[in-house]
């Protein structure tokens, strides 16, 4: 594959492929999706990984934040995603409660997105250093995730920036992944200069929320770049307003409907 962004259509993404990227120098992004819709979109525009992370439980199943949603909730996320997905690698979150307990449950789980839902890899948070071992040997590739970790918001009490005064922590946090054969780790809500500094401690790619330009990869929540959600955190950019587009277009149908301007011939049938 000679460019992982918009690169050759014909097969999966690999974590291969992401490995040659970083020996390259190539950045990629990668997106979240939840269901088919965005998932083709994104697929058809090149995005080379979709994460179906646990972020779906606050930006599409209406809970406030990440840690209520189940295994069970996300599995059809996950299958929707790789149906109608061809290129991109798809990654499935291991939610908050299914994976602490032992790394017997870590691979239940992930086990589970594998046969069930089709995921090509997961992403467990935090420095689970056995919990990676354990997968990468069953032969299920594993991102990593550093920084600020959703699933433990209160623990860290609130969402909070990371490593400003503990940045070796993640340094060694990340070389320690790396070594237990993770493809790549997400730094979310880090300095960038210790983003920075991690990215070049590494030979596995870095993808940065929040955490500055230097990463390999940046990946963004999906209703957050398109300007859908209501609240954004300052991590995120809208490339577009599709809230206030889909808000105009509802209200200039129901208005259509209510003068008796829809369904015009056009859409009626003899
Ligand atoms: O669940 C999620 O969307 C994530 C990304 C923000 C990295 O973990």
């Amino acid at each position: 594959m000679e460019s992982l962004y918009g690169g050759a259509t014909h097969r999966r993404v690999t974590i291969s492929d992401l490995a040659e990227a970083k020996k390259r120098g190539e950045k990629w992004p990668m997106l979240t999706s939840y269901e088919q819709m965005s998932a083709s979109i994104f697929d058809e525009a090149g995005i080379p990984v979709l994460l179906v992370g646990d972020s779906a439980g606050n930006n599409f199943l209406g809970f406030e934040n990440t840690i209520p949603v189940t295994v069970n909730e996300m599995i059809p996320l996950v299958r929707a995603v790789v149906l109608a997905s061809k290129r991109a690698m798809v990654v499935a979150d291991l939610p908050f409660g299914s994976y602490e307990e032992s790394v017997e449950q870590a691979l239940a789980t992930a086990i589970r997105f594998f046969k069930e839902a089709g995921a090509m890899a997961v992403k467990i948070e935090g420095a689970r250093i056995a919990h990676v071992e354990k997968l990468v040997a069953a032969g299920i590739p594993v991102m990593g995730h550093l920084g600020f970790t959703p699933q433990s918001l209160h623990q860290l009490g609130g969402y909070k920036v990371q490593g400003r005064t503990d940045g070796d922590a993640i340094v060694e946090a990340a070389l320690a992944l790396e070594k237990a054969g993770a493809f790549a780790v997400v730094l979310e809500l880090v300095p960038a200069e210790l983003s920075a500094r991690i990215t070049k401690a590494l030979s596995i790619p870095t993808i940065g929320i929040g955490a500055g330009v230097d990463c390999d990869s940046q990946v963004l929540v999906w209703t957050d770049l398109m300007g859908i959600t209501k609240n954004p955190p300052k991590l995120a950019k809208a490339y577009r307003n599709l809230r206030s587009e889909m808000i105009d277009a509802t209200k200039e149908w129901a208005g259509d409907v209510a003068a008796s301007r829809f369904p015009s011939t056009e859409q009626s049938f003899k």
